[in-house]
């Protein structure tokens, strides 16, 4: 039997998270996602997916410390960055960046971890990413250390240039935790492919990354974003939107494999996109995503997932929408490097069976004869 899209087909075993599970909801190693989101940091949520456990203070202090002393990326890295086009997609950039962070800071060599690597990746993205940015918008060859010490904060000192503000800062490293791991989701799943067949780190964080881009997974809030800035005022979204339903168009930032009863973290970064657009002054975006949110419920009976309001989020936090999905890559690194140490750690192939739908066997046709 085949199912499409291995649509509610278990295709292996984990202990990092559940999602949707009755009485569970979404939970990172049995944490609940409404306590981590109200209670912890990025950094804690990563350090409890990579090593397994939340922090103690102490764990934790040295833990952002070292991320810190990770944020440079090398110079042949930099020197290749500036190579790249102005037009090139961030998320281009950073598959990029970790390939030949891979070729430079290899897997297993001189008894580097893959968490080490995992950490090494997620205080560095950022810093690659606004490297390739200014250098190529501002012609400015950027100091990517910042000292700051939390990912949130150093994403929006390099893109900013200033001192983060602390709700936006917040804010952010809010959605970080949210978007910070989900289970067999297609990106997550790419990189345990790509593991199981004992390749390294970078590769399966290539892949992933490669996976997220589109715009059914991560890249929904790209696309959500691009559909929202389309329409100047509620009513005219309202239209928009009505007009696209009858022509049975997806709305991006709609719809979920799994919860089809609503996503939990929705409401968390809704409310983050309200307070931001609030304590701003002009609720004029946050209130078209609203009517997008209602329209889409009263027509489709349908719910918005994280990437919905995230997107009305990043842009309140200044983030240009190309870099949206890049954010995502670099909370989600945590999250695939838990998977890849998962499966490295009890390993089989993973190599399914196709149904054949091609033609029967039949003679070889000489090259003249055709
Ligand atoms: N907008 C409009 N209609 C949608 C929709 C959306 N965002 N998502 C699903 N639907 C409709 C489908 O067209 C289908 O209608 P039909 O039964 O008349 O054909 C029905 O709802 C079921 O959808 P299906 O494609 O089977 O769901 P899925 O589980 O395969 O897809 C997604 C899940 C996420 C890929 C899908 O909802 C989607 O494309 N959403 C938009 C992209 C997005 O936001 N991705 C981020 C996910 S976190």
């Amino acid at each position: 039997m085949t199912t499409a899209g291995l649509e509610g087909l278990i295709a292996g075993r984990t202990a990092i998270a559940t999602v949707g599970k009755a009485g569970a909801g979404l939970t990172y190693r049995g944490y609940r996602i409404e306590d981590l989101a109200e209670h912890s940091t990025f950094e804690e949520v990563a350090y409890l997916l990579i090593y397994n456990q939340l922090p103690n203070e102490e764990q934790l202090t040295a833990y952002k410390k070292r991320l810190t002393e990770m944020q440079e990326p090398p110079s042949e890295l930099k020197t290749v960055l500036e190579q790249l086009p102005a037009t090139a997609h961030p998320m281009d950039v950073l598959r990029t960046g970790c390939s030949v962070l891979g070729s430079l800071e290899s897997d297993g060599e001189g008894g580097r971890t893959q968490a080490a690597i995992a950490d090494r990746l997620i205080a560095s993205f950022g810093s690659m990413l606004l490297y390739w940015y200014r250098f190529k918008n501002r012609g400015e060859r950027i100091e990517t250390n910042t000292g700051e010490d939390t990912i949130a904060g150093h994403f929006l000192r390099l893109l900013t240039d200033a001192e983060p503000e602390p709700l936006k800062k917040r804010a952010l490293d809010v959605s970080l935790i949210l978007y910070a791991e989900h289970e067999f989701n297609a990106s997550t799943f790419a990189a345990r492919v790509v593991t199981s067949t004992l390749a390294d780190i970078y590769s399966a964080v290539a892949a992933a990354i490669g996976a997220l881009r589109g715009p059914l997974h991560g890249g929904a809030n790209e696309a959500a974003m691009e559909l929202v800035s389309q329409f100047d005022s509620p009513a005219v979204a309202e239209k928009g939107i009505l007009q696209m339903l009858a022509a049975k168009r997806l709305i991006m930032g709609f719809g979920h494999r799994v919860y089809k009863n609503g996503d939990p973290r929705s409401a968390i970064v809704k409310s983050w996109a309200q307070r931001m657009a609030e304590e701003s002054g002009n609720t004029d975006l946050y209130d078209i995503f609203e009517r997008v949110e209602q329209v889409m419920m009263r027509e489709k009976g349908m719910h918005t997932n994280l990437d919905f309001f995230a997107a009305t989020a990043y842009h309140l936090c200044g983030i240009p929408t190309q870099m949206f999905t890049p954010v995502f890559v670099i909370s989600r690194t945590s999250g695939w490097a838990a998977h890849v140490i998962e499966q490295r750690s009890d390993n089989r192939l993973i190599r399914p069976l196709a149904e054949y739908t091609g033609p029967e066997p039949r003679d070889y046709v000489q090259l003249s004869e055709r």
